[in-house]
């Protein structure tokens, strides 16, 4: 009783006893509305929405998934028909999953020529690394620290999915994570706010171009708004808590930097933050988002997230659950048919304001305007666009060119790579080097199956050598989880046989062992993050017979592989790398292409260490030799440091730092300056990274944090000056009101070609 209150409403000549909620259904102020006319499009809006009935407006809030064979019969019962009856009336403002320039023309003439007031869908799909054609997993396009890469992949990604008629995307995923369990981790840009913060805007201005209203761009989304890569043992969905320090320094960062980019829209959360589900947190989406930031484009719920709010037994129905979406900020309802149903009851009855209403759909209403959708419901809807577009030679060429970028050399013991094009025998080994879907990772709803180039595929361009396969073992794929695993059989080792015989036969063994594409993103967590089922066992018994080996890993999160970094030559950090993924690898392995890609997130040594991150704090128990060796903070099992940190990857070619000079220009400007030389010998890409610790601070604050970053390449010998400057926003932290502050006193840089680079200088802020 204490979280609701009563009221009573007098409704004709009845009596009725409604629920509002209560203490959570907050109201908005005057700074989270949307903000005063300003513009064209905002006179549009209001000349529209003065037109429009409570049911329309309402209807504008709702989004649909996909609902028949658009282009088959219409439908008359069941889900599809209500849905399809919404449709006509104008109750539908977004569809999602609708696909393909005919499809898409079906839904659009029905709501812009049948519907009272003609206004166009927005439809949305989830062009999460490419539509079609497929480009890396955001965590291998992190792992290339290349900006203007990650900003082309999304732009080719949205022309790709504009030509064949989306306007929208629900990209990018801007989650920090920790937890390599989550096996969302693969749509994120890792573990590290800055680094993600660039990432987030690169991808935000692909997606949208500087025109949004032109045919080849489409609105992004930040999501999961917010804390969703928090959740507790990196269970997907779970409850997360976290305090505010970790919410504003390393959570909002990247959320907060694509709003400043522009992004239209925003998607809230299954998870809860803090005791509050995300799809109902006033303090997140109309105090933050719309009230401190000014965010003028809308808020999409996430997948049926309203009704969730039921399940974390946060609202009693989906009536209450309605009302504190609207009040909380929420604008679209993605599936929960709770806006549809609910909000017109709601309103009359007082619970919520038609204010809110009117906010929302005037947001929605403008970024239909913004994307030209009213000026031509039908610009994203070109047949022959969609036949040049789909799938041509320059989008191709930009997924190869970024699945390269992606690839993160993690060890090259007595140089066994790159291998040499003639006369060598080599014996090809794993499922998933024969595997033409595995490589297309988690999201590609719109891609076909056996539509990637197999690593198999990639070294047969190359002609020079022998080349033999055997697949060895299985992986456990994702379509197989538990319990229909048991059926599979996994632990089948009958291929082992042939695979060592191949093994024994060759000068160089090429292994390409990890997780198949499936097996992460939504909903596939996993508790052990080591290779799947026998291929660990796999790798020691091939390994048993020749010691030449190169492992390619195929992977969405990082795995532990402490037993291969110990045993292996040769580690090649292949990720899930789109439809272009074998020719990528191959040209790696062959030396055509000399990797440069660094870490985005930490690999543990084994899984007790998750969640481990380089930017951790301090403790009050660090290792004192002279205390002896057991009261210190560590585990007893496996010491404190990762297998690979973040930032880390190596090259064809070495470079070293040196001449390291810091110097305080002002309070509000620091110059560091390094030079990096390409000591080896061939030409090569390196990623300078610069390092931060605020000694000491009026709150604790971690070892050390990434504030800056350079991706340089240099002949042999070559040497470059590279000056970082440093100023508030990178001097400075938020404290626990949230408020950002730089304080004075002592700072250390380290600069390096990793997060445990241990160059460094020391400068004071007066
Ligand atoms: C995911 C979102 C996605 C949505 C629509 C949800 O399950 O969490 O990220 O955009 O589905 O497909």
């Amino acid at each position: 009783m204490k979280k609701f209150f009563y009221l009573m409403i007098i409704s004709g000549l009845q009596g009725i006893l409604v629920s509002c909620g209560g203490a959570n259904a907050k109201s908005s102020n005057q700074n989270t509305v949307y903000p005063k006319e300003v513009d064209s499009i905002d006179l549009k809006v209001n000349a529209l929405l003065a037109r429009m009935t409570l049911e329309e407006k309402i209807g504008q809030m709702n989004q649909y998934n996909g609902f028949w064979d658009v282009t088959g019969p219409v439908p008359s019962e069941g889900d599809a028909a209500h849905k399809y009856e919404h449709l006509k009336k104008g109750l539908v403002g977004s569809m999602l999953n609708v696909k393909g320039v005919k499809e898409v023309r079906e839904v659009q003439k029905i709501a812009v020529e049948e519907t009272r007031l003609g206004i166009p869908l927005i439809i949305g799909f989830d062009v999460i690394h490419g539509y079609k054609t497929i480009s890396p997993i955001p965590l291998a396009e992190a792992a290339s620290w290349d900006l203007e890469a990650i900003k082309l992949s999304a732009q080719v990604a949205a022309e790709e999915a504009a030509a064949s008629g989306i306007n929208w995307t629900f990209a990018p995923m801007v989650d920090i994570s920790r937890d390599a369990r989550w096996g969302r981790v693969m749509e994120g840009a890792g573990e590290d706010p800055y680094l993600a913060t660039l990432i987030a805007v690169a991808r935000v201005q692909g997606f949208q171009g500087d025109d949004l209203s032109l045919a080849n761009t489409i609105a992004a989304c930040a999501k999961h708004f917010v804390g969703y890569g928090f959740a507790e043992a990196g269970k997907d969905y779970n409850t997360v808590d976290v305090g505010t320090l970790t919410l504003y320094n390393v959570l909002l960062p990247p959320f907060k930097a694509a709003k400043e980019a522009g992004v239209r829209t925003f998607m809230n959360a299954f998870n809860e933050l803090n005791g509050i589900p995300a799809t109902g947190s006033t303090f997140l989406q109309r105090d933050i988002l719309k009230g401190e930031w000014g965010f003028d484009g809308f808020m999409v719920t996430d997948w049926g997230s309203i009704n969730e709010m039921i399940a974390h037994r946060y609202a009693e129905n989906r009536r209450q659950a309605a009302e504190f979406a609207i009040n909380a900020g929420a604008d679209m309802d993605m599936e929960s048919y709770a806006f549809v149903n609910e909000l017109a009851s709601l309103v009359k009855d007082g619970c919520v304001d038609e204010s809110l209403i009117d906010d929302a759909v005037k947001r929605i209403l403008r970024v239909k305007y913004e994307l030209g959708l009213f000026d031509d419901p039908y610009k994203y809807l070109n047949e022959t666009v969609e036949k040049e577009v789909i799938g041509s030679k320059r989008i191709q060429d930009a997924v190869l060119d970024m699945a390269k970028k992606s690839i993160v050399l993690l060890k090259n013991e007595n140089n066994i790579l790159p291998l040499k094009k003639n006369g060598q025998k080599i014996a090809l080994i794993g499922a998933l080097a024969n595997d033409k879907t595995s490589p297309l990772g988690s999201w590609r709803i719109a891609a076909d199956d056996e539509t990637a180039i197999s690593v198999l595929e990639g070294m047969q361009a190359y002609t020079g050598n022998t080349l033999i396969y055997e697949k060895g073992a299985d992986v456990v794929t994702g379509e197989t989880l538990f319990p229909k695993e048991l059926t599979l059989n996994i632990s089948d080792k009958s291929g082992f046989s042939a695979a060592v015989t191949a093994a024994e036969n060759a000068d160089v063994v090429v292994m390409v062992l990890g997780e198949h594409g499936l097996n992460s993103g939504e909903g596939r967590s996993r508790s052990e993050i080591g290779l799947t089922g026998v291929q660990q066992e796999l790798l020691e018994t091939v390994y048993k017979a020749n010691k030449n080996i190169v492992l390619v890993l195929n992977n969405g999160r990082p795995l532990t592989i402490e037993w291969a970094d110990e045993h292996i030559p040769a580690i090649v950090e292949g990720w899930h790398l789109g439809t272009q993924s074998g020719h990528a690898i191959a040209q790696v392995l062959y030396g055509d292409y000399n990797p440069s890609g660094k870490l985005p997130m930490t690999f543990p040594k084994n899984v007790g260490q998750v969640p481990i991150y380089y930017n951790h704090k301090s403790t009050g128990r660090p290792l004192d030799p002279g205390q002896g060796e057991v009261f210190w903070s560590h585990y007893t099992d496996v010491s404190n440091a990762p297998l690979y940190p973040f930032g880390y990857g190596l090259s064809y070619t070495s470079f070293g730092y040196s001449d390291l000079k810091v110097e305080v220009v002002s309070n509000d400007k620091v110059t560091v300056s390094v030079k990096l030389t390409n000591t080896g010998d061939v030409k090569g890409k390196e990623v300078a990274q610069l390092y931060l610790r605020d000694e000491f601070a009026s709150v604790t604050r971690p070892v050390r944090e990434l504030k800056g970053f350079e991706l340089v390449e240099l002949n042999p010998k070559e040497s470059k000056i590279i000056t970082f400057t440093l100023s508030h926003a990178e001097l400075g932290f938020y404290d626990n009101n949230g408020k950002y502050i730089v304080e004075p006193g002592t700072f250390s840089v380290f600069v390096g070609g990793s997060s445990d680079a241990t160059l460094t200088s020391k400068f004071e802020l007066k």
